[in-house]
Parts: C-alpha cells; sequence; structure tokens
C-alpha cells in the first residue's frame, strides 16, 4: 500500500516566492498558514506580546485586508506574509524553529483530499520544523476532514492528539465565527510533536546539501 512517506517531498525543487524576505525569527516563533484576514494572528499577537507570529495568506485580497488591518495596529510581534506557505517554510525556516502552528479552517479539499495537510508529503517537512513539544492547532468545521487528520496523525505521523468542540462563543476567525452563527459544530485536534521525534528532514535547510 502507498503511504503519504512515498510520494516523497522535495523541497529543493520549490523555488523562493516572489519578493521573498528571510524572516528573522524568534525564540518563541509561531507559524498561522491559511490566516485570511488575520483575525485570529491579530488576535494572538495582541494577546501574546512575547510570542512573535508569522502569519501566511495566498490569497491577494484577504491578505491586502489583513496587511493594512496589522499596519494599523503596529503590532511588532506580527509578521504578515502574502505566500503559499509551502515554498515559504521551505525557505525561510531551520529546523526545529516552531513553537506552534495553527491552521484554522482550512479549505477542506472535498475533490483532492492529497492535497489537505495532513496527507500531503510536505506535513513531515512541516514537523521538522518544529521543536520538540510543538503543537499544531488544527480547526475544521467538517467531521470527516477531523476524523481523517485525527487518524492521519495517531496511525500516519504517530502523534498524540487531543480532540475537543469549539465552544460556541468562540471567535477567533471569520470562518468560525460564520459556522459558529450558522449552528454547527466546529472541531479542533490539538497535535504534539513528542521529544526524540525524527522526520527525513530534520537536517534539511535552504541553502545546504541535503545532509
Ligand atoms: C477557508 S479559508 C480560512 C481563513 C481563516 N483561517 C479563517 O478561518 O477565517 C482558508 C485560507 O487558507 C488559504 N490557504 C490555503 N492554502 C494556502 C497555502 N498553501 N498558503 C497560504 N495560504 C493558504 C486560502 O487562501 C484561504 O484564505
Amino acid at each position: 500500500m502507498t503511504t503519504i512517506k512515498d510520494r516523497q517531498f522535495k523541497p529543493e525543487k520549490l523555488f523562493q516566492p516572489r519578493d521573498f524576505v528571510q524572516p528573522i525569527l524568534s525564540d518563541s516563533q509561531y507559524l498561522e498558514i491559511g490566516a485570511g484576514k488575520g483575525m485570529h494572528a491579530m488576535q494572538f499577537a495582541e494577546q501574546n506580546p512575547s510570542k512573535h507570529l508569522i502569519a501566511i495568506e495566498r490569497t491577494r485580497g484577504k491578505y491586502d485586508v489583513f496587511a493594512e488591518r496589522s499596519k494599523t495596529l503596529g503590532l511588532r510581534n506580527l509578521t504578515a506574509i502574502h505566500a503559499d506557505a509551502i515554498p515559504w517554510v521551505v525557505h525561510a525556516l531551520p529546523p526545529q524553529s516552531l513553537d506552534g502552528i495553527f491552521l484554522l479552517y482550512p479549505n477542506p479539499e472535498p475533490k483532492n483530499s492529497s492535497q489537505r495537510w495532513l496527507n500531503m508529503p510536505f506535513f513531515e517537512f512541516l514537523l521538522s520544523r518544529m521543536k520538540p513539544e510543538a503543537t499544531i492547532i488544527l480547526a475544521t468545521n467538517i467531521k470527516d476532514y477531523a476524523d481523517e487528520a485525527e487518524q492521519l496523525a495517531k496511525e500516519q505521523w504517530q502523534l498524540p492528539v487531543k480532540r475537543l468542540q469549539v465552544a460556541t462563543d468562540s471567535a477567533r476567525t471569520h470562518f468560525e465565527v460564520k459556522y459558529l452563527a450558522r449552528g454547527e459544530v466546529c472541531h479542533q485536534l490539538e497535535l504534539t510533536k513528542p521529544k526524540g521525534y525524527q522526520t527525513a528532514f530534520d537536517r534539511w535547510q535552504q541553502g545546504n546539501a541535503q545532509a
């Protein structure tokens, strides 16, 4: 049977995103992928002044709204990035650099399950960029997506998982507000990278030959 790891991720094939700037990373570094208009990112940065968040959004219109609002707020611990997160992560982040990752209401990719985050070979690369005991918070309004991600986390990626139902008065993102207002149940998974966890990319860093 073909597993996700058999579809090899090849970071060396990915071009640097347009207008790429190498970020200065913090000792307490968080990453949000698919930040939309940045509602969660701005809340997080305001509430966690000692943590730095890089929040990436690929869609130009949403990113522009996010960038404009975050500029107005002047949050020094928030960096908004307009890019596809996959090549950006490959070019920007060394191994074991992240304390936490947010994947809040990712596109469900109903017709293309191989594009869901835990189903992608890139996910192993993303795990390699996390410090031991760092966490991924994944939220979705689609029960099947949460079920699949929970199963993949446990069986494919060997990650401990905590699952909970998002509180009905939670308001972290525009999509969360919309789904909860419609009375939908939102699911959250917290995945932890165990100490001693190994990936194929633990020594891979842009600019260095593959170790
Ligand atoms: C369903 S929206 C959710 C937005 C926001 N997190 C929220 O909950 O309101 C998913 C977002 O992820 C972004 N996205 C999807 N794949 C991405 C990628 N590879 N890199 C950056 N952003 C991505 C899309 O552009 C879209 O804005």
